[in-house]
């Protein structure tokens, strides 16, 4: 049998794993398994700001060089993750107390100083990640207090000033049909209306607490290629527990969903880690089991599911 790198290349889309640095350098298995597997990796951390800075003008590049390296070795596609967040930001920063004027030199530096970093070395950026809150108005942030509404413009803007990637928003809970997904529409067909130099949305697609149905999925993907948009499925994965209650269940929504998904025109399907022995899930409580290889590297039926959905 062949490898889902071999039948993502046959079905024209990029297959990828979000990946640790530590594992990479450490871990033959795991670097074997992702370069032999999948063609597309993302920093599940590496990239975010309070891991690359520790003080203001400080970067400390060394883990994501790394991966980026890694990448590029082995013909892989770079998704960069991410430059404006309301998480995981440095210490220096808080407590959050700058000026509209600080804030966004503050804010263009940074976005400017990782994307021009990597120009021509990372093919895709979340420039903006989970800017929109549950109930479908922009989530209250640093930068929203700040900036106002209009800080996710400018970074788009600053973002390509520095960089050929294309640009992404990406999200949760916006991967179906919902308030949510209704919101993060409406915003990008705004900010293309605008404009905005933004190229594609990331469906980040964690599915563990109920199954988002796949027709949802094909549907909210379709409205936004019709936007002249990019779609990747950006972080999937799919706790065992309460959504699918074991590993054939497991299989078939992965199936069902990567195909819907495809189906309808998303180009990229990244999963969030490589195995089971490192996933931000079941450490949370919150499913268990949830990727394409067990923590042994054996492909795992759910890896069946996804090869099925790619060789179709
Ligand atoms: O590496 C340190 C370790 O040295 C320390 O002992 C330990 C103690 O807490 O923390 C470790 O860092 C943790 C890191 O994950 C690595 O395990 C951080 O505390 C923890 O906050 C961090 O969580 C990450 C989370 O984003 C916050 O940045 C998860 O790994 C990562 O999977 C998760 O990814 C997010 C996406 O970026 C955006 N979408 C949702 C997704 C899941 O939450």
């Amino acid at each position: 049998m062949g490898t889902l790198r071999d039948a993502a290349a046959d079905a024209g889309v990029r297959v990828g794993a979000a990946v640790d640095a530590d594992s990479l350098r450490t871990d033959t298995d795991y670097r074997r398994t992702l370069s032999s597997e999948f063609d597309a990796v993302v920093a599940e951390n590496a990239m975010k700001w309070g891991r690359l800075s520790d003080g203001e003008g400080c970067y400390d590049f060394t883990d994501a060089d790394d991966i980026v390296a890694f990448a590029n070795r082995n013909d892989m596609y770079v998704r960069g993750h991410t430059l404006v967040w309301h998480r995981m930001y440095p210490d220096w920063l808080r407590p959050w107390s700058r000026s509209e004027a600080s804030a966004r030199r503050t804010l263009r530096t940074h976005v400017q100083t990782v994307a021009g970093r990597y120009r021509g070395r990372v093919d895709a950026w979340d420039v903006v990640n989970e800017a929109v809150a549950d109930d479908g108005g922009l989530r209250e942030t640093q930068w929203l207090a700040s900036l106002g509404p209009e800080y996710l413009d400018r970074a788009f803007e600053w973002a390509d000033d520095v960089s050929d990637a294309d640009l992404f928003y990406n999200d949760y809970g916006a991967d179906g049909l919902s308030a949510k997904s209704d919101a993060v529409y409406d915003l990008v067909s705004e900010m293309v209306a605008r404009d905005v130099p933004i190229d594609g949305v990331g469906l980040q697609l964690h599915v563990f607490d109920e199954t988002v149905p796949p027709a949802d999925v094909a549907a909210n993907v379709e409205r936004l290629t019709e936007l002249g948009l990019t779609v990747h499925v950006t972080e999937l994965d799919v706790g065992i527990g309460e959504a699918v209650v074991d590993a054939d269940e497991q299989a078939d929504y992965y199936r069902d969903v990567v195909s819907a998904a495809v189906d309808a025109g998303a180009e990229a399907v990244v999963t969030w880690g490589v195995d089971d022995g490192q996933s931000w899930l079941p450490a949370r409580g919150w499913g268990e089991a949830p990727l394409l290889f067990d923590e042994r590297f054996r492909r795992k039926p759910a890896y069946h599911g996804v090869a099925d959905a790619l060789s179709k």
